[in-house]
């Protein structure tokens, strides 16, 4: 098992790709604690896991853009399990707009929760890691941090920064002995999804070479690699999880 007693936080646990990565990280023998905005799909995904393995896994709720939120999802998670040993910062929102008429309020929220929550949860998990001397922390960003979009400034901007971020934590920590990567997903059928039409679905599946959207367990194996002592040589990389999306025109 590649996560065998391991204590793993995972943000936005509650749904997709947070979702699928708990339950891979229990079925690899973590203890989980499921930290989301969402009470009512964190806490019955808690009691599921509980079902697959006693006392793997509790629910915290917490708004990864408050930092006091974030504060406490910590200390909670030291007063179940003791320490922490992974996290996956994963928790986002997506939102498209055209620059000229983005609302800010927009703006400054995506960057609130998809650039400032990974920082805070960030920040609040290193200073426990490093007193324990260990720690893997997997970014989500996107392929949207390594390629542009039209009407999506703010996520890409959010998710570019949060691939050069991993980057910089991972000089800052290397040495003491944690490991901080990206995974980057492409299009992966998801909630997050929810509100686009059959249109621009199919316009999005087009741009990916393997023809299909990704589903969010594919993720999720990468999440766990890279959180894993099989890992243990990769520091500030960004895996691409994207079915060759920015490989090139084909
Ligand atoms: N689905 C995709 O196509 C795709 C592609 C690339 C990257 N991503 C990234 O993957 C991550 C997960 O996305 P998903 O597709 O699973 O979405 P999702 O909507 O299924 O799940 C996101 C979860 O995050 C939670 N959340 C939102 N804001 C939060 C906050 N402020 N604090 C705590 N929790 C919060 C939501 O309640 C939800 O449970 C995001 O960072 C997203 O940007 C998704």
């Amino acid at each position: 098992m590649r996560l065998k007693d391991k204590v793993a936080v995972v943000t936005g646990g509650a749904s997709g790709i947070g979702e699928a990565s708990a339950l891979d990280m229990v079925a690899e023998g973590a203890r989980v604690v499921i930290a989301d905005m969402d009470s009512d799909r964190g806490e019955a995904l808690a009691r599921r896991l509980n079902e697959m393995r006693e006392v793997c896994a509790v629910f915290q709720a917490v708004d990864v853009a408050d930092e006091a939120q974030v504060e406490t999802l910590f200390q909670a998670t030291l007063s179940h399990f003791g320490r922490v040993d992974v996290v996956f910062n994963n928790a986002g929102i997506g939102h498209m707009a055209e620059a000229d008429s983005y609302p800010t309020e927009d703006w400054q929220r995506v960057i609130d929760i998809n650039l400032t929550g990974v920082f805070l949860v960030a920040k609040h998990a290193l200073g426990i890691m490093k007193a324990q001397g260990s720690g893997s922390i997997v970014n989500c960003a996107s392929i949207l941090g390594n390629v542009g979009q039209s009407m999506t400034s703010a996520y890409s901007a959010a998710k570019g920064g949060v691939v050069n971020l991993t980057r910089t934590l991972a000089l800052e920590y290397a040495a003491h002995g944690i490991r901080i990567n990206t995974v980057s997903p492409a299009y992966i059928d998801t909630p997050l999804l929810r509100d686009l039409d059959r249109e621009m679905l199919d316009r999005l599946i087009a741009l990916h070479p393997v023809g299909r959207l990704g589903r969010p367990e594919e993720v999720a194996r990468a999440v766990t690699f890279l959180a894993s002592d099989d890992a243990s040589f990769i520091t500030g990389a960004n895996l691409l999880v994207d079915g060759g999306f920015t490989a090139g025109k084909s």
